[in-house]
């Protein structure tokens, strides 16, 4: 199984929409028994919450599920557990690589928007503070569709 963990700042907006959105893609490609999907936040405010209404609001407009999803904040065991940690912006990446080493043996560490061709943007725009849900799920979707392509690719799936 291949194991890929988003990470946000607070796991209700952007890592959560991540997770359901590949998710979804993942399911339509049949790739379920072989690709798998999890979200967790650097800080811990929002432990056991759903995600944030308003990214409930534009997956349901999508016809994305989002049942079951649990915010929680990331721990060291996650390290083991995964092959891809992918965070949403620069300060995640900063924050991940403060509480692990990174070496060879470490899952994969990248920004989402790593996997966006976008001169505009380097960063997921958090819309916790931006307000803009729909902007956000328009790179969420394009970075997924792309972190499928290059793990189908890398993997042969
Ligand atoms: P997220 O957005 O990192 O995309 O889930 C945030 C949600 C909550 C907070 C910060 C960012 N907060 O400070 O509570």
């Amino acid at each position: 199984m291949i194991r890929i963990l988003f990470v946000c700042l607070g796991n209700i907006c952007r890592s959560p929409m991540a997770e359901a959105v590949l998710a979804d893609m993942i399911k339509s490609e049949r790739l379920d028994g072989q690709i798998e999907t999890d979200s967790a936040g650097i800080g811990n405010w929002h432990t056991g919450e759903p995600p944030h209404y308003e990214t409930r609001a534009i997956l349901q407009k999508n016809d994305i599920a989002y049942t079951g999803l649990t915010a929680r904040q990331i721990r060291q065991r996650d390290w083991e557990r995964f092959d891809y940690i992918i965070g949403m912006d620069e300060q995640n990446i900063n924050d991940l690589k403060a509480m692990h080493q990174i070496s060879d043996k470490s899952p994969m560490v990248a920004k989402l928007m790593d996997f966006v061709n976008d001169p505009e943007e380097e960063n997921i725009p958090d819309p916790y503070y931006t307000g803009n849900f729909a902007y956000t799920y328009q790179l969420v979707s394009t970075g997924c569709a792309n972190l499928l392509a290059y793990i189908k690719d890398k993997h042969h799936l």
